[in-house]
């Protein structure tokens, strides 16, 4: 979910509102705001997206006002409707809150408060909480409400970040986060706060970022106060500045967010680079990796965890490290390793890769690694992210915000990332030659051009879109390098244009989905000219006599799969170690031109959010 809020001398709804926008991607199940005027607190939620609320806004509301909360939901507890939707209030009607989260023993504290009187609208946990703090509000005369929040927040057992306003008491916000992002915004003497610092880019660079168990006090006219949730303590909030731009998170001229992010791939993969390869000097620097290189030297093995996207990110780099650097490797879905005892010892590197740096099983899986002594190394793309922060050491992917809910950018220079550790890594244990290092590292600093090469086969993945937009299953096979980023297709299809697809290892198909195919099966096989061609073209040849459909991912000017398939698109040449860079382009393309074609929304597909910080 998403939360924002404004407190200050402007009209607080267009802020929201706009802020709301930019925080769909973190849910879009439905919507809501609440605007106080300074007499009347007026609360407007819906089912859908923050457009299905600006136009009921639109059409019966006043929506002048100074302070407003406003909360876009990716529902946990109960299902999307207009009830369940946030902002909820107290019995009184006195205060409102939004809330991203989950509080996880909400159900005895609701009948504990049934007894008490109170009754409930919604399924939702956060209604629960807000009544949770009504009810210290109204068991302590004077109490203020900072300090009922705190002590509610202390009977709490789960992950929030929440914004809480009292219209008794008009001139201030509490804000507090656990497992949830919170980043508070310091204008002059304005107050925004939001669950990332899109929101208020263009007001204030000036940030806070709350720490987990940290408790704000925003008060108009006054300092931010913030206290330690647990045991009352000041903290001194640290005010950063902000490097972000609001251009970044524009779309800039392309219809859909997805597809600026497919054409940035270039230039961000540059991005990741810059600083690190010095290809000519034949260096590569990753500070991470060379202030711990004992600790890498003298691994046993490394553990990747992640999650979606960023699982087949570490899926592609298993081969890597193993292939170059000799270090064996195991990728784990968090959500599984969390929960599995898994033996983990102080010669272990747990590497956790994110886009968000957020996603709640991730987070709690290197928690649960760092406590059995392993050193956890975080590649994340969003800057002080809590898994950022939570790691010993890490390399940030540097591939701007991803808005688009399904992952193109952040993939490709989450490879980026691991495959310069990798080649590093393998320097310094020398299972690789300086000459074939070099190698390396000149035909790298090729790739953001070569991805630039594989873009212009857009219009021609447009036609193929067109073919097989009608389709109900889609198979995608690929083999060694290649394997991942076929799951990586099937992904994105399913992802965004709403059919079935899986991805296979290409031998492995003969084992189960060879009986899926006929005539209507559009098989997508990757078989690049380098990395095991003449089985991936007999494995198409198999397709072929159950007449299957075949599109081929093929090395620019190939001409035995073209001999096979119904269409061909065409990537540059590249070793294998790095083709996934290349071939996960049309694949992206293609998905994202079906679902354009489906009319599907794109860049927020149904039931899915970009950050999931539930588990
Ligand atoms: C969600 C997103 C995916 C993403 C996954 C992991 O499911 O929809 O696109 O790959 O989370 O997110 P992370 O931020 O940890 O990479």
């Amino acid at each position: 979910c998403g939360i924002v809020g404004y407190i200050g001398h402007r009209e607080a709804y267009p802020i929201v509102i706009n802020g709301l926008k930019r925080l769909e991607y973190r849910g879009y199940d439905s919507a809501g705001v609440a605007i106080y005027n300074g007499t009347e607190l007026k609360i407007c939620k819906t089912k859908g997206k923050v457009s299905d609320l600006e136009e009921l806004i639109n059409e019966k509301f006043d929506t002048s006002g100074s302070v407003a909360i406003g909360h876009t939901r990716w529902a946990t507890h109960g299902v999307p409707n207009d009830v369940n939707s946030h902002p909820h209030y107290s019995n009184s009607g006195d205060l409102v809150i939004i809330h991203n989260g989950i509080i996880e023993n909400y159900e005895s504290i609701k009948k504990e408060l049934i007894t008490r009187g109170y009754t409930f609208e919604s399924d939702t946990d956060t209604e629960v909480l807000v009544n949770l703090i009504e009810e210290v509000l109204k068991q302590e005369k004077n109490l203020k409400l900072g300090k009922a929040v705190q002590i509610a927040l202390n009977q709490v057992v789960g992950a929030y970040a929440i914004a809480v306003f009292d219209k008794k008491k008009p001139n201030e916000i509490i804000a507090a986060k656990l497992g949830s992002p919170l980043a508070i915004g310091v204008g002059e003497n304005e107050f925004f706060i939001a669950s990332d610092a899109s929101p208020f880019l263009e007001f204030t660079k000036n940030a806070i970022y709350l720490e987990d168990e940290e408790l704000a006090i925003i008060r108009l006219g006054k300092e931010i106060k913030v206290r330690k949730i647990k045991d009352d303590s000041l903290v001194d909030p640290y005010i950063q500045e902000l490097q972000l731009n609001i251009e970044q998170i524009e779309k800039g001229g392309y219809e859909h967010f997805m597809l600026k992010e497919i054409y940035e791939q270039p230039n961000a993969i540059l991005d990741t680079f810059r600083g690190r390869l010095l290809a000519n000097e034949g260096i590569i620097k990753m500070a991470g990796i060379e202030d711990n290189m004992k600790k890498f030297l003298n691994a046993d093995r490394i553990i990747i965890v992640a999650c979606g996207t960023s699982w087949h990110a570490g899926l592609v780099s298993e081969y890597i490290f193993e292939d170059l650097a000799r270090i064996p490797v195991e990728v784990e879905y968090a959500s599984e390793f969390r929960y599995r005892n898994p033996v983990i010892t102080e010669k272990d590197i747990v590497i956790a890769i994110s886009q968000s740096g957020e996603t709640a099983d991730t987070l709690a899986a290197i928690k649960l690694a760092k406590s059995k002594g392993a050193f956890v190394f975080g590649v994340c793309n969003v800057v002080g992210s809590s898994i950022a922060r939570e790691s010993d050491a890490g390399a940030y992917t540097h591939a701007g915000p991803e808005i688009g809910v399904a992952s193109t950018k952040a993939f490709t220079t989450q490879i980026t990332v691991l495959t310069l550790m990798a080649l590093r890594l393998a320097r310094a244990k020398g299972t690789m030659s300086s000459s074939d290092f070099r190698r390396h590292l000149i035909e790298l600093e090729l790739i953001p051009e070569k991805v630039k090469k594989a873009l212009e086969s857009d219009a021609y993945v447009e036609t193929v879109a067109d073919i097989y937009k009608d389709a109900k299953n889609c198979l995608y096979l690929g083999r060694g390098y290649n394997f991942p980023v076929a799951l990586e297709g099937a992904l994105k299809l399913k992802e965004i244009s709403y059919i079935h697809a899986e991805g296979y290892p290409a031998a492995e198909m003969k084992h189960g989905p060879i009986a899926l195919i006929d005539e209507q099966m559009p098989v997508i096989v990757i078989a690049t000219k380098k990395g095991h061609y003449e089985k991936v073209v007999s494995n198409i040849q198999e397709i072929k006599s159950r007449k299957g459909k075949i599109i081929g991912i093929v090395t620019e000017g190939d001409e035995s799969v073209r001999d096979l398939a119904d269409h061909v698109i065409e990537v540059p040449d590249c070793s294998e170690s790095l083709s996934p860079l290349l071939t996960t382009i049309p694949l992206q393309l293609l998905s994202y031109h079906i679902a354009v074609k489906l009319g599907k929304n794109v860049d927020q597909p149904r039931n899915l959010a970009k950050s999931v910080t539930v588990e």
